[in-house]
């Protein structure tokens, strides 16, 4: 399981934003990092720590019932949906919120591509007949994290990245 949320992590970090005309645009990689920083301290609780859903809904996923388009997704930070245990974040300002948003489409487009699958278990009494959220980096994925790892090993070949001794 943390093997797992560290594979989601790199594969989140590896695929480029590419939505046309979004307050997400202007993201830059740092943005995002700081939207995952935020999303595991206000958000994991219920979502989990990779998104992948808890008391609150699976957001690994292309399309969102809420929050079909970025503004959306940031509203429903503002706002809260009503009538659900999903609550308001006063705490975040539109900017954090905004950060927050393209981590959660990061995790969203990761589905898209096909690089995780998500599903559910059957009831177990275990589990006080509750279902279980299973989600699984997918053969796609697995040689997505191979291919960037490669990329990133290319990059970085014959640099020194050992600190200066003083
Ligand atoms: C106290 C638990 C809780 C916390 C904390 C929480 N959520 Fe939720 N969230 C929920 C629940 C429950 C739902 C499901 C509402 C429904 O479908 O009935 C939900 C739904 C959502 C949806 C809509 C999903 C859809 O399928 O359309 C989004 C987006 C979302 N949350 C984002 C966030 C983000 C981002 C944060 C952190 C800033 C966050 N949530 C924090 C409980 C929570």
């Amino acid at each position: 399981m943390k093997i797992q949320a560290t594979l989601i992590a790199i594969l989140a970090f590896v695929v480029v934003p590419a939505e046309a005309q979004s307050p997400l645009d202007t993201l830059t990689e740092a943005d995002i990092a700081d939207g995952e920083r935020l999303f595991r301290l206000h958000c994991a609780r219920c979502h989990g720590i990779d998104g992948a859903g808890g008391e609150g809904s699976n957001l690994v996923r292309a399309k969102l019932k809420y929050a079909p388009d970025d503004e959306s997704l940031i509203e429903v930070m503002g706002e809260g949906i009503p009538g659900t245990g999903m609550p308001a974040f006063w705490t975040l300002d539109e900017k954090q919120a905004t950060r927050v948003a393209g981590y959660v489409r990061t995790l969203g487009r990761l589905e898209a591509k096909g690089f995780v699958q998500s599903s559910v278990s059957e009831p177990t009494a275990e589990r006080g007949g509750r279902r279980k959220k299973l989600y699984e980096v997918s053969p796609t994925g697995l040689v997505a994290i191979q291919n960037s790892l490669a990329d990133l090993r290319r990059l970085t070949s014959g640099l020194d990245l050992e600190p200066e001794k003083p």
